[in-house]
């Protein structure tokens, strides 16, 4: 998956290179800045002390010293002021810069921070909506993981208004498998007796009404409908992208998914993806809420309403938002694993 949202300290992550929410002076700070020094030693600020600082929404590289990543990537992030002084510009600048410094130094691999989010007082889930937005649209023209790392749940959250809804949704179809038995039970119980089924005679016009519905139905309709049935996971998907006109990597991009993996259900038709992967896949390809349940089957999988990450991949697909991205973020304020690979 090239983009994830982790919780973690930075400072512990094994990449190519992490990002750093320093201030014009490079000379280290609190916050984020504080620990990449403390853990980095002294060789970090030394080298710093020969960068001459570095502008708002611009980045400049070191090396990572003790940290375990190889190299630092320092970008300032803008003051949070009200929102109207340019500040989602310069944040924008901050994740693009570090990302073509990145790319510069084939990094395969880049932890960001959520910068400005933290002393400069920019709104947690706008700055995360900055940075996956930026970081995202990097992707779609570059192979590369990123991780956006979370310190602390505190430090992390989706809109309130989202966040409400989405645990009212959950709240009005989350039964737990026990309840959900035992619920159902009772209410069949609590039917009355149905009525033996009359079957009526077929008549004449029954059987006009169904020549006609094979008549509407061309024969070749019938025939892919049929087939259709039977298609593998790896089949279908290959012809919804087909159908949605879409090329293969935007698919597996939208999805989140990496080329490889991507590459694998392609070449074997009988591939049985994991669900997440499957789900990202629909998400990507917009499938409604059938076509999505229909996708699940081939790859031997069901949404299920005693399953909170069912339930909001289903909230999305009902309210027609398949931004994996923002769909991640609520799954991960739900402690839910994230959709893709
Ligand atoms: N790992 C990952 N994220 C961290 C860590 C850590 N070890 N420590 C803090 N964070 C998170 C915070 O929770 C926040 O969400 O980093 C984000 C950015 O917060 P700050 O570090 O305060 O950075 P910023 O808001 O950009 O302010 C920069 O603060 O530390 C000074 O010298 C720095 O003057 C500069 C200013």
């Amino acid at each position: 998956m090239p983009l994830e949202i982790v919780r973690n300290d930075i400072t512990k992550m094994k990449v190519d290179a992490i990002v750093n929410a320093a201030n014009e002076s490079l000379l280290g700070g609190g916050g984020v800045d504080g620990a990449i020094h403390r853990a980095a030693g002294s060789g970090l600020l030394a080298e710093c002390r020969t960068l001459g600082g570095c502008k708002t929404g611009k980045a400049k590289i070191t090396g990572g010293y003790n940290l375990p990543a190889k190299y630092v990537i320092h970008t300032v992030g803008p003051i949070y002021n009200d929102g109207k002084h340019g500040e989602k510009v310069l944040l924008e600048s901050c994740y693009r810069e570090s990302l073509a410094l990145a790319k510069e130094y084939q990094c395969e691999t880049v932890a960001f921070p959520l910068i400005s989010s933290g002393v400069y007082g920019y709104p947690k889930d706008q700055a995360l909506k900055v940075a996956i937005d930026v970081i995202s649209d990097f992707l779609l023209e570059n192979e590369m993981m990123v991780y956006i790392v979370i310190f602390d749940k505190a430090a992390y959250k989706i809109s309130e208004k989202l966040f409400s809804d989405i645990a009212e949704y959950i709240d009005d179809n989350y039964v737990d498998e026990h309840t959900n038995y035992s619920r159902e039970r009772i209410r069949m119980n609590a039917l009355p007796p149905m009525a033996p089924r009359t079957r009526r005679k077929k008549t004449d016009d029954d059987f006009l009404e169904m020549c006609d519905c094979r008549a509407m139905l061309a024969e070749d309709d019938l025939d892919a409908k049929l087939k259709q049935i039977d298609e593998s996971f790896s089949q279908m998907l290959l012809r919804k992208i087909d159908e949605k006109g879409m090329t293969d990597a935007e698919c597996y991009k939208k999805a989140n998914i990496d080329r490889k993996l991507f590459s694998k259900i392609r070449s074997d038709v009988h591939y049985k993806p994991s669900k997440p992967t499957a789900l990202a896949f629909a998400i990507s390809l917009e499938l409604s809420l059938a076509e999505t349940e229909d996708m699940l089957r081939k790859a031997g999988f069901a949404l299920s309403h005693s399953n909170k990450f069912d339930i909001i991949i289903e909230y999305f697909i009902s309210k027609g938002n398949y931004n994996i991205f923002e769909i991640n973020e609520a799954l991960f304020a739900f402690d839910q694993s994230l959709l893709g690979a």
